[in-house]
């Protein structure tokens, strides 16, 4: 136990509390380790707004969302009219509603904006790999929050959506149609699987994702921030052992983050109170119709943020696993003989493209497209040891790079605008070569990264005063 310390007879009030909070609680501790004395590196850049912001909106769901709990009925019978009754009677229930909803779609923009930082800036690498791996653990739980969130509503979509997406897990050989089963609580989506839905998205998911976020943090705070340079700024200390290059999280960071803040609030409240369907976008409009199991919607789509996904669901068809069947081939015959390889790797690569091959074709391609949808979150989790490029920040590799993040980017945006349009021939090809490029993006990496000339990385951040 720590020394207890004695407040001054004459001190203030305030300070007499606090030391006798101090003896029992960490308070001033806390307060100095996560906020006046965690030095961040002094060139953060508007990319740096989005983990803020994160946590900024993960708030408003949780407020918003024990308000709609208090009108809510989570029963099939009574869901979609409570939900109206929100809207039109529940004095600012449509606030709430809209805020809710809208937070839903803002949560993704934030978070893919983070993340996209993170891979720009190199922030996943030594040592913030399980600051990464827990963020990845959060978007795999914020995917999970809002797909059961979006059934609430009872409308057409959430029943449709909810109904091709529990199937998905029927196509897993041995245990599908049991998982299924245990998922939906019933042979269709119905009055039992709204129950278990709505359990998981008030309190099961949410408790996981807060608990996530605070490791996040944590694990972020023990190592420090990463920079757009990329650079250390634990390399470089003063005399006391602050970095040179960091200044105090509280207040610097904590009044710049409200410039973020300011700018966010702007956009979440226009489209708020002026489209908060947006388009029906973020609000389907088949979901204002009450679900009927009896009639299905003629064209069924996810919402926006699972588009990206569900492409590369769609695109693995019977022809997309051959051509996988043939890449593996050709990968495998590449290895051997380029690779110099020892003989006991050669057979192992034989061996491991022949046992591929054969799975690829002993089940159905629907299984393999939710192995491919499900392979496209779980591969960014290994990110931290696919890069092998000698620098971190995108600033200081090999201009093509740039181009090749960017390409990366427009593929993952057709992807996603491919995934709300019904399905087509010619989609699904475009598809196709997406969901190869997104794969060979990540698979690939220990081999572009290290190509090409690095510039030189400063030994301290790049930064001018403005
Ligand atoms: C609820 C969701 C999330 C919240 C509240 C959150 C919160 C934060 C906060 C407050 C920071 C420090 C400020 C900043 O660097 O922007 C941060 C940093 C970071 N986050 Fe997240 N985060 C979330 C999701 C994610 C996801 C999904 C990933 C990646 C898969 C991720 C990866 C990172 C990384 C790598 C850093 C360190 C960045 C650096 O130092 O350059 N985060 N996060």
């Amino acid at each position: 136990m720590a020394e207890f310390k004695v407040a001054p007879a004459d001190a203030p009030l305030g300070e007499k509390l606090l030391t006798w909070v101090d003896n029992r609680f960490p308070a001033s501790k806390l307060y100095k380790e996560h906020l006046s004395e965690y030095y961040a590196p002094k060139n953060f850049n508007f990319w740096y707004f989005f983990g803020s912001l994160a946590l900024l909106v993960l708030v408003i769901q949780i407020v918003t969302g024990i308000f709609l709990v208090m009108h809510y009925k989570p029963d099939a019978n009574l869901a979609f009219a409570s939900v109206e009754y929100i809207m039109r009677d529940v004095p600012w229930g449509w606030l709430i509603r809209y805020m809710h909803s809208t937070g839903a779609s803002a949560f993704f923009v934030v978070v893919y904006l983070h993340m996209f930082r993170g891979l720009i800036y190199g922030s996943y690498r030594k040592p913030r790999e399980l600051v990464w791996i827990f963020g990845c653990a959060i978007f795999l739980a914020l995917m999970a929050e809002a797909f059961m969130g979006y059934l609430l509503p009872w409308g057409q979509m959430s029943f449709w959506g909810a109904q091709v997406i529990v199937n998905l897990f029927a196509a897993v050989p041995f245990i599908g149609p049991d998982l299924a089963l245990l998922i939906r609580g019933d042979f269709v989506v119905g009055d039992a699987t709204l129950n278990r839905f709505f359990s998981f998205h008030v309190i099961a998911v949410p408790l996981v994702l807060l608990g996530l976020v605070v490791a996040h943090i944590i694990a972020l705070h023990e190592v420090g921030s990463n920079n757009p340079d990329g650079v250390e700024i634990k390399a470089k200390k003063d005399a006391q052992g602050r970095p040179l290059d960091g200044i105090p999280f509280h207040p610097y960071y904590t009044v710049h983050d409200i410039l973020g803040v300011a700018g966010f609030l702007l956009c979440f409240c226009a489209v708020v109170f002026f489209a908060p369907e947006f388009g029906g976008y973020f609000l389907e409009y088949n979901n204002f119709i009450p679900a009927d199991p009896l009639k299905t919607p003629a064209h069924i789509a996810p919402v926006w943020y699972f588009t990206p996904y569900y492409s590369m669901l769609r695109a693995t068809t019977d022809v997309m696993v051959n051509v996988l069947c043939v890449v593996i081939g050709l990968g495998a015959v590449g290895a051997l003989l380029k690779g110099r390889l020892a003989a006991p790797l050669k057979a192992a690569v034989v061996v491991g493209a022949l046992v591929a091959v054969v799975l690829l074709k002993t089940f159905d391609a629907k299984f393999w497209g939710v192995v491919v949808m499900g392979g496209a979150v779980v591969i960014m989790f290994f990110l931290p040891w696919l890069d092998y490029s000698p620098v971190k920040s995108i600033r200081y590799r090999p201009s093509w790079h740039k181009t090749l993040y960017g390409v990366f980017v427009v593929f993952f945006v057709i992807l996603g605008y491919l995934g709300i349009q019904p399905p087509s021939e010619m989609g699904t090809l475009i598809a196709q070569v997406g969901t190869l490029f997104y794969f060979g993006f990540f698979l690939l990496m220990p081999w572009w990264s290290q190509i090409g000339e690095c510039k030189p990385v400063p030994e301290r951040v790049t930064f001018t005063p403005h």
